[in-house]
């Protein structure tokens, strides 16, 4: 018999325990994927007493998760705690300094800590792997490091946060309001313990910066990603994006341009026969485009203990096999430096939607505001007659710079007979 993988799993919540269920489970089966035994030797959680539904009997058990680091009986710690910093910060650099492997779900840490750590598993000969911290089961990391190696990537966009495409689709589906749907998502467990970590989103932002790197070869710059959640959608603008032929989604979006880096995360309008406007409730979806490969898309759970732990075990079974893979494609020395392109640079279409008090006249001022800043109008829809009262009206513009839709927005929201900011959704033409 081979020398068995011996794992120490710091963290048995939802992803600990499901990690422990895939290796109780298919065991026997992994070795030979393995190509050597996949054992449970040391775990480490917060309540010793607390029964989760797994077998742990002959496993060492200790308080303090640092401890794993340094056990001689672990050659691999699955850091399963989460948070940016802290503890499960502490525990990987010393795993890593150690000289042990390490396999994370955690995408807070990956996005703000992702280059130091790759640098510290590289001078130590150790792995650092983390294909659970984005899209959940959806294998979109080792895609992007491996089985598009051989492009180059000028674009990748996706759904990254299961929350928001739950709450944007039964918003759309049933009409209700934001708030509303946001407490059904939470009660059902998919919201993250701080939920604004997905509704504003930096879950998603998280997702994406680690995402860029591995495309396009830079340093993890989750400082550059411009970041915007979905409290603003409201149904009014998903009844008209549906009549204007569009739905709602919130996307990560990262590009290559002649500037540099383009990183955004915000609700776009997408095109409703686009294959990622399908993608409903808590699934996830990702597409690259590689120059050689062309379009390749990734659609899958995005959470849970399943598709979460499904990720962590594949990052296990590789390091086992001796796969050394750099943590980002290329060794750190090679990563570039990301040079983020700022959003007022940004280029594109806009959905525009004003509260205007329906009086004659109105129109003319939003017209000299577009006019000023050189915005051209492609369509404009008022709904409803209601001569003194607020109105609805709703206007798409053709490609325009960021920086001037804010300026002419600016001035709308001045006129007097507009009543409410303006709300503006970016169109992602995908
Ligand atoms: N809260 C995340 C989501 C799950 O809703 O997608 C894991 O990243």
């Amino acid at each position: 018999m081979t020398t068995p993988l011996k794992i120490g799993i710091a963290g048995l919540g939802t992803v600990g325990a499901g990690t422990v269920d895939v290796l109780n489970t298919h065991g026997t089966q992994l070795i030979h994927r393995a190509g050597r035994p996949l054992e449970i030797t040391a775990v480490s959680a917060r309540d010793k007493s607390k029964d989760r539904g797994v077998d742990l009997s002959g496993v060492t058990w200790h308080d303090d998760p640092i401890a794993l680091a340094s056990d001689p009986n672990v050659d691999l710690v699955a850091e399963l705690i989460g948070g940016s910093d802290g503890i499960a910060k502490d525990l990987c650099e010393a795993a890593l300094a150690a000289g042990k492997h390490v396999v994370t779900a955690n995408k807070a840490l990956i996005a703000h800590h992702g280059t130091v750590l790759a640098e510290t598993a590289e001078t130590n000969s150790a792995c650092l792997a983390y294909e659970a911290a984005v899209a959940g089961g959806i294998p979109i990391i080792k895609a992007l490091r491996e089985g598009l190696a051989a492009n180059r990537i000028d674009s990748l966009y996706g759904i990254l946060n299961g929350t928001c495409n739950y709450i944007l689709t039964n918003m759309a589906e049933s009409g209700r309001e934001f708030e509303d749907v946001l407490d059904e998502a939470q009660q059902l467990g998919y919201a993250e313990a701080d939920p604004s970590f997905d509704i504003d989103g930096v879950d998603a932002a998280h997702k994406l910066a680690i995402l860029a790197s591995l495309a396009f070869g830079t340093a993890v710059d989750f400082g550059g990603v411009h970041v915007e959640g979905i409290r603003h959608v409201s149904p009014i603008d998903i009844e008209f994006a549906a009549e204007l032929g569009y739905g709602i989604k919130l996307l990560g979006v990262a590009r290559r341009t002649d500037a540099g880096i383009e990183q955004r995360v915000h609700p776009c309008m997408v095109p409703v026969d686009a294959p990622i406007n399908h993608v409903r409730g808590v699934f996830n979806a990702v597409e690259v485009v590689g120059d050689f490969v062309d379009r390749t898309i990734y659609q899958g759970r995005g959470a849970g203990a399943g598709p979460t732990a499904s990720a962590v075990v594949a990052d296990i079974i590789d390091i086992a096999r001796g796969g050394r893979v750099p943590a980002f494609g290329v060794p750190t020395a090679a990563l570039k430096p990301a040079a983020t392109v700022a959003m007022e640079s940004h280029q594109g279409p806009y959905y525009v939607r004003l509260m205007v008090v329906d009086e004659p006249g109105v129109f003319a001022g939003i017209a000299a505001s577009l006019s000023d800043h050189s915005v051209s109008m492609e369509s404009v829809l008022q709904r409803g007659r209601a001569p003194g009262e607020p109105v609805p009206v709703v206007m798409t513009v053709h490609d325009t710079k960021e920086a001037d839709m804010v300026k002419t927005l600016d001035d709308i929201a001045g006129l007097s007979a507009v009543v409410e900011t303006p709300r503006m959704i970016r169109i992602e033409m995908v």
